[in-house]
């Protein structure tokens, strides 16, 4: 177990080694931030966003919560998506799911664990509206991964259905939404078939990516 010196020592270490590599590295990066993705993932320990894409302070703007939901209501995750998008103007919203998500196989568990049940109610949800098909797999890690690729494919189409990615996509602004799985057994990101740049392209996306299983690029 780490202890929190150890975590100063590491950041002191590793804020060096940046500086020693390029100088002024932070000098530079304090005056501006211009990153071209924003990426909505799950608070899981093990799915560091910047890392397991190889991006660097400055580069990727981050939104995370228990199994990547995106709500319609959600004032968190709406700011960061309204200042992403009209203010920094990240070309690319990335809705990054995981499989062996605590979050997904306790909505599909349904067993009560608290306050956080109602945050996984919108899991459960889009359980509910797949109903037919997660009845028709095995209960368990299959079901469970299945649910996970459909609750990013979801959460994606939440994105694309705020105001905020309408007007922007109205105004005539670049900006993708994209749906991607991640796999702790691998460390590799793969695609989920949704890449939606404009609202014409949200509903074939959907049917694509519901049909189609998540694929390493
Ligand atoms: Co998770």
């Amino acid at each position: 177990m780490r202890e929190l010196a150890d975590l100063f020592a590491g950041n002191r270490a590793w804020a060096e080694s940046v500086e020693r590599a390029q100088p002024g590295f932070f000098e530079e990066l304090a005056r501006q931030q211009s990153p071209r993705f924003l990426w909505i993932g799950c608070s899981d320990s093990r799915v560091p966003a910047n890392e397991i894409v190889g991006l660097r302070p400055g580069e990727l703007f981050v939104h995370r919560n228990v199994a990547n939901v995106v709500v319609h209501t959600d004032l968190n995750c709406l700011s960061v998506l309204q200042y992403a998008i009209d203010a920094l103007k990240v070309e690319h919203v990335i809705v990054c799911g995981h499989y062996g998500c605590g979050g997904v196989q306790a909505a599909a568990a349904g067993a009560p664990l608290g306050l956080v049940d109602n945050w996984l109610r919108h899991v459960q949800d889009v359980a509910d509206r797949h109903r037919d098909e997660l009845a028709g797999l095995e209960a368990g890690a299959a079901r469970n991964d299945r649910l996970c690729e459909l609750n990013v494919v979801e959460q994606a189409v939440n994105v694309c259905r705020t105001s905020i990615v309408q007007d922007a996509w109205r105004r005539g602004q670049r900006l993708t939404v994209h749906a991607w799985l991640y796999r702790l057994q691998d460390g590799r990101l793969r695609f989920a078939h949704f890449a939606a740049g404009g609202p014409a392209d949200v509903a074939r996306d959907y049917r694509i990516a519901i049909a189609t299983p998540p694929t390493l690029p």
